[in-house]
């Protein structure tokens, strides 16, 4: 996901143990400081303001990915990249004997997703990166992840702590996007906000570290997970309950992606969007083909 500005905070380096940076609270690998400038900074508030939207707009891969989870009622689980905590708080009403842990790097997310689970006595939630949190060896049933593990700046490390983290005989199950080609939403948005030129340099840094299933094997094997299996699956994508709806959500987005374009071109942007948004309303508003990796392994 990216956003349209994402000056994010300034990663302050105070200490150089482990080449480790402690910024605004956070030991994080320096690997991922500017995913944590841009998670705790502008990009995160954007997610925090429309956590509902994003929600919705992966609303169709909700039950498929918790049917993999396959959660139990004592399950002890992490959920990694939990953002505002919709998965969190799914995985917390089947192990209702169990606890769920949510971890993500931006308070402005685990601020709604901490609202949004007052009440729930099973849930916890920590401010920490994933990478390199020293979670309790083999403490948990469950790792689930829905589009939070495609970030880490170090993907062997992030995913060897975790497979740590998970007890043996337990099972990662993760959901990641696969490539643009795949993913009609965006390739019509970058050709739409870009006039078909080329994307200009993201203010945010890049998600897609989990996009071609061999590498994800290869991945998971090397960290010590066993059985790893990639499944692509396929859903429609919703952007909003009509065209307007969806234009102020999806300009707010990617409209970033225009900012080069010579002002006659950019000035075409809304209308070329709304034209397309309008070719995909349908009875359950607009909506773009999309496409993921449901990623399962045990340990
Ligand atoms: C696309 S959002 C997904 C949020 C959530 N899983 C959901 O489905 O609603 C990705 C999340 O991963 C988090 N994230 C990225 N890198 C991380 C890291 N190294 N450790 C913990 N969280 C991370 C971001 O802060 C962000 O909230």
């Amino acid at each position: 996901m990216r956003v349209r500005v994402c000056a994010g905070s300034p990663v302050r380096r105070l200490s150089g143990a482990g080449g480790r940076r402690l910024a605004a609270g956070v030991d994080v690998d320096p690997a991922n400081a500017e995913q944590l400038a841009a998670w705790d900074g502008d990009q995160g508030v954007f997610w925090a303001r429309w956590a509902d939207r994003f929600d919705a707009g992966v609303g169709a891969y909700r039950e498929g990915f918790l049917g993999a989870a396959a959660v139990e009622r004592g399950s002890v689980v992490l959920d990694v990249g939990c953002g505002t905590g919709q998965v969190t708080r799914d995985v917390a009403g089947v192990a209702s004997a169990g606890r769920v842990v949510g971890v993500d790097l931006s308070s402005p997310m685990l601020a709604v997703a901490r609202e949004r689970a007052r009440g729930l006595s099973n849930v916890g939630f920590l401010r920490v990166d994933a990478q390199v949190h020293p979670f309790p060896e083999g403490a948990f049933d469950r790792v689930v992840s829905r589009h939070g593990a495609m970030f880490f700046g170090d993907a062997g490390a992030a995913f060897a702590n975790l497979a740590r983290a998970l007890r043996p005989g337990g099972r990662v199950v993760l959901l990641s996007w696969q490539g643009v080609e795949r993913n009609e939403w965006v390739s019509s948005f970058r050709r739409i906000f870009t006039g078909g030129r080329e994307a200009p340099v993201s203010p945010s840094p890049a998600a897609g570290r989990l996009v071609d299933p061999d590498a994800i094997r290869e991945l998971l094997g090397a960290a010590g997970f066993t059985g790893v299996r990639v499944r692509g699956v396929a859903e429609p994508m919703f952007f909003g309950v009509d065209v307007e709806d969806a234009a102020g959500f999806v300009e707010a987005q990617f409209g970033w992606m225009a900012r080069d374009l010579p002002e006659e071109a950019r000035a075409r942007v809304p209308d070329a969007l709304r034209e397309d948004l309008a070719a995909h309303v349908g009875a359950r508003g607009v909506r773009y083909g999309s496409a993921a990796w449901l990623v399962e392994a045990g340990r």
